[in-house]
């Protein structure tokens, strides 16, 4: 496995569109005052911290150290990767900019509820800004559902809908391998995702038939507000293969009405730059 990807032209868009949102967070935060507000990074699935363009060969600063990078700074910054070597390259990256960064080698669900987020409480007056950007479905419901309780943690999510649909949403999902649709199940928080992503009605051939990708994306966008409690989920933003098919969709989950107007407007400049 390369520790350091290659990343395409939806890669490239996705981190610059974390750039505007994290600098634009960190703006709103750092000017609260009565209360001030103390404010944090999270960056769950957080790779070596730098990639190669696939486009240009350049590097290609990775989302952790894009967050290093805003002004204004975050108060502390939380990095997990799972990977031994990604975690190392990162800490010895990460370093050169001062001491009040994390980076954790482990499972990002048990790293952000045992370690992470009791560090981010709203009674504390900490607020946190955490990205969810794995390969596959690889966070879960309790993880997100725990975020929404606190009040005190924006979610930047990728939804994995190309990896939903290789694993278990498949046209026969009777086929479908028991870990990953246990995977599925851990990922949306029960089994709902079934009625989610069939209809009722029969194909030609007798299947179930399946619902397209943005109908995924929005009954998990109406999930993280009626049952996680996100004030405001903002449209799923679909991210692109080369064949223009969704990989995956970009979601922010907030309790802050600013943060809704903040987004559609990124989101909005990335549509139009699309056409
Ligand atoms: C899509 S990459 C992250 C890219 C990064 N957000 C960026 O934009 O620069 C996903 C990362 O998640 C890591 N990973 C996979 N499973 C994980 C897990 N359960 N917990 C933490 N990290 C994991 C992989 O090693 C990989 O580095």
């Amino acid at each position: 496995m390369n520790l350091v990807t290659e990343v395409g032209f939806w890669s490239e868009i996705k981190l610059e569109i974390i750039r505007e949102y994290a600098s634009a967070y960190s703006q709103v935060l750092s000017a609260q005052k009565f209360p001030s507000l103390y404010h944090v990074y999270i960056d769950a699935f957080a790779g070596a911290g730098f990639h190669v363009s696939r486009k240009t060969g350049d590097w290609v600063l990775g989302s952790p150290l894009i967050a290093l990078e805003t002004i204004p700074p975050f108060k502390e910054y939380h990095f997990i990767d799972l990977d031994g070597g990604r975690a190392s390259l990162l800490r010895e990256a990460a370093g050169r900019y001062g001491s009040n960064v994390w980076v954790y080698e482990g499972n990002a669900n048990q790293v952000l509820l045992n370690d992470v987020f009791p560090r981010v409480r709203y009674e504390d007056y900490r607020r946190g800004l955490c990205l969810l950007d794995p390969y596959g479905l690889h966070y879960t419901w309790e993880v997100v559902s725990t975020a929404g309780k606190m009040r005190s943690i924006e979610l930047f999510l990728n939804f994995p809908v190309a990896a939903m649909n290789r694993t278990v949403l498949l046209r026969d999902p009777s086929v479908a391998d028991q870990r990953e649709i246990q995977r599925m199940t851990a990922f949306w928080g029960d089994d709902s995702w079934r009625e989610a992503a069939y209809t009722t009605k029969r194909s030609l051939f007798g299947d179930l038939e399946k619902l397209e990708n943005p109908a995924m994306a929005e009954a998990y966008r109406r999930r993280l507000q009626d049952v996680a409690g996100f004030n405001y989920v903002s449209e799923p933003l679909p991210m692109r293969n080369s064949k223009n098919a969704p990989l995956y969709y970009l979601i922010l989950a907030s309790q802050k009405p600013a943060a809704s107007a903040i987004i559609t407007d990124i989101f909005h400049k990335y549509r139009q730059r699309r056409r």
